[in-house]
């Protein structure tokens, strides 16, 4: 798998550490959209490599052609490859999601709060649970089949920081979860709905104690 990223690089860290063994995908490559970010580390230390492809002057059609020509170039193809989207802070077109599973972790409980700043906007609107979901990629934004979903309370004296610590790792988890389920070939999506043949011990809703 390609494992696109533009930042702090905690949930490819998951990924990372997860793909070892019998763990049924590995880490072919990382791309980052962002020169520096410290998610391109994280893949040198692994020794997995990191590609830095930035968007600006680009329009998305450029982009993301650009992007399947450097996930090809290392063994992620259609058919056979997946992509998962770890902190990945750009939309991709509908050309780039042909051909292969695109999977996305996002800090928030959707359909609610979909887009930028999720535990912002779960604080905004007083809502007492929030939590974090992994869900396919469609042409929206964040509106994919949803594989997996934890929620956690929010706090009366939470900040975006707070509340954002909270729900990290269980975006950790439900994203290995996820990337497991589908490497196996377990997902299907009919209409808008993921069915999962779910392993014993696996459930697609995780809550804090
Ligand atoms: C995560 O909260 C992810 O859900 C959101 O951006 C953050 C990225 O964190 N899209 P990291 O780079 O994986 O640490």
């Amino acid at each position: 798998m390609g494992v696109l990223v533009s930042g702090r690089g905690s949930n490819l860290q998951a990924l990372l550490d997860a793909c070892v063994g019998d763990f049924p995908a590995r880490v072919a490559c990382v791309i980052s959209n962002v020169p520096g970010a410290h998610a391109l580390v994280r893949a040198g230390l692994a020794g997995v490599p990191a590609v830095v492809l930035p968007h600006s002057g680009r329009d998305r059609a450029t982009y993301d052609a650009e992007l399947r020509a450097a996930l090809a170039n290392h063994g992620v193809l259609p058919g056979s490859g997946i992509v998962c989207l770890a902190g990945f802070m750009r939309v991709l077109g509908p050309a780039f999601l042909e051909g292969w599973p695109v999977i996305n972790v996002h800090p928030a409980l959707l359909p609610a709060f979909p887009g930028l700043h999720g535990p912002r906007q779960a604080l905004a609107g007083g809502v007492t649970q929030a939590g974090a979901t992994v869900h396919l990629v469609d042409g929206g934004v964040d509106t994919g089949p949803i594989l997996g979903q934890a929620t956690v309370p929010v706090l009366p004296d939470d900040t975006e920081e707070t509340l954002s610590a909270r729900i990290l790792p269980f975006e950790h988890r439900l994203f290995v979860q996820g990337l497991r389920q589908v490497a196996e070939g377990r997902v299907v999506v009919e209409g808008h709905r993921a069915r999962i043949d779910l392993r014993p011990g696996e459930s697609r809703w995780l809550g804090a104690p």
